[in-house]
């Protein structure tokens, strides 16, 4: 600024008639140094007037400037500005937030070290991809101050004003506490699910332990008692041979009398007969075994049919009460012929726990008494399984159908009995019911439908 003097021409005036007066002049100079004198002024006036303007446009600058760092500073979404060789140029305040460095550091480093390992090979390509077209809602994670962050990622291309690409533009919105807590449960729900069927599984291979170990057992018994017949028929034969021989050499009857007598020929001719039944009795019971066995056979992809319950029951008890070390008094009120509708296989597994968890119940008790009923009502069957075991504590009521929840000793129970069969009889749009009995002992209650398109 110039501060002795003062804007417009009047001032000029007064200049020029003080010149007047100390320094007399002809009319030609006067007016030239007036002349020289106005165009000063002139300028001078431009020159104070283009200040003003220069300070009103920093002025504008600065609070442009401080608009966009507010408004950049206040976005939760991050900001990573690179240019065209991926080199951040600016950050904002959420990405400093997150990644727990100030943006000063960040100047020149390369984007891709803000990202998590495995995401690189996508963000790699940000840069070819955004000459195409935009990137549009890329989900990554970036290496944030407490693990990674995951971010739905735009990427959009910077331009020059020649319309030349000169960087690029990334905004990162966080998924969220939520999502990621979302993504997190799913995680650990696929792999709560992949242990929960191996456990399914271990569970099964355990009872089919259990069962292969009655079944050799049981089978054990026809087989012994067909081979001993066997044995016994093969020295029948030897001796059988020995006669017939002596017929054909010819031999005196009373040689032949003789011999019938040593071998004891009579006897034996008597005992063929119940050999061979005997045999065939093995040969039954063994038919009899492998067809109970089918009952496991059966799978959950096989269509579902109207199969013997009563059968199924008491197959089940059968091998329950020949596996189990405690002798227990059974009560069987099963009519023949009940028949339910469904997978036989399931059903004999659901079967298969309910007594047990009933004879399980009763290995401290006094009166062992087990007392199974089957009835139909309408279109569907009711079956029950009794004991007179201690029951089940009021606490304890809610959780019998909770994965895993069992009060046996470790490895004697994996608590998956009850859960799997409230499944299965769900699946079969039946009912599974445990109470206790007025006069102590559980009773539990499975209702299924018995014939197709019915739900109980
Ligand atoms: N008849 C019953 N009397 C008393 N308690 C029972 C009876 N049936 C079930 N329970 C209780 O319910 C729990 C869960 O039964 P569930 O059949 O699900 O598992 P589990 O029998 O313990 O183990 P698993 O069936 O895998 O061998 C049992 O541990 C037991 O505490
Ligand atoms: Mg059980």
């Amino acid at each position: 600024m110039l501060p002795h003097h003062k804007n417009g021409v009047n001032d000029l005036s007064s200049i020029s008639d003080e010149k007047k007066i100390d320094t007399p002049m002809d009319g030609g100079t006067e007016d030239a140094w007036v002349s020289v004198i106005q165009k000063m002024d002139e300028a001078y006036a431009d020159l104070v007037h283009s200040q003003v303007e220069v300070e009103e446009k920093n002025a504008e600058l600065e609070e442009n400037k401080l608009f966009f760092d507010s408004i950049q500073s206040s976005m939760s979404d991050v900001l990573i500005v690179c240019d065209h060789n991926g080199a951040i140029q600016r950050v904002n305040s959420a990405l400093e937030n997150l990644t727990g460095r100030k943006g000063d550091s960040l100047v020149g480093v390369h984007f891709t070290t803000l990202v998590e390992e495995r995401f690189l090979q996508k963000v790699d390509s940000f840069l070819n991809q955004i000459r195409i077209q935009p990137v549009r809602d890329c989900e990554l994670e970036l290496i944030g101050t407490e693990g990674s962050v995951p971010l739905s990622m735009n990427c959009s291309p910077r331009k020059n004003h020649r319309g030349r690409l000169v960087g690029m533009v990334l905004i990162g919105r966080p998924l969220g506490e939520l999502q990621k807590a979302y993504i997190d449960l799913n995680n650990t729900h696929a792999e709560l699910k992949l242990a929960q069927e191996r456990l399914v599984q271990s569970e099964k291979m355990a009872s089919l332990g259990r069962l292969v170990a009655g079944v050799a057992h049981e089978l054990n018994n026809p087989i012994s008692f067909v081979y001993g017949n066997m044995h016994a028929l093969q020295r029948y034969t030897e001796r059988l041979s020995l006669y017939f021989d002596a017929i054909n050499e010819g031999q005196s009857r009373e040689s032949l009398k003789a011999m019938r007598e040593e071998l004891r020929l009579d006897k034996l001719i008597r005992d063929l007969n119940s050999l061979v039944d005997g045999t065939m009795e093995g040969a039954d019971r063994v038919k009899e075994i492998v067809n109970d066995l089918r009952q496991f056979s059966s799978t959950q992809e096989s269509e579902k049919t109207c199969f013997d319950l009563t059968h199924v029951i008491r197959t089940a008890l059968h091998w329950i009460i020949k596996e189990s070390k405690q002798s227990v008094d059974v009560v069987e009120i099963v009519p023949d012929g009940l028949y339910a509708f469904g997978h036989s296989g399931q059903i004999h597994q659901v079967v298969v726990n309910l007594i047990q968890n009933a004879v399980d119940a009763m290995i401290d008790s006094q009166v062992k008494c087990l007392e199974l009923q089957a009835v139909q009502v309408g279109k569907r069957v009711e079956f029950s399984v009794s004991d007179t075991g201690p029951g089940v504590s009021e606490d304890n009521l809610s959780r019998l159908f909770d994965p895993f929840f069992t009060t046996k000793p470790v490895g004697q129970g994996t608590g998956l009995g009850l859960s799997i069969s409230y499944g299965i009889v769900s699946e079969h749009g039946g009912k599974l019911e445990i109470s206790n009995q007025p006069l102590g002992g559980v009773r539990a209650l499975l209702v299924l439908p018995s014939e197709e398109n019915d739900i109980v």
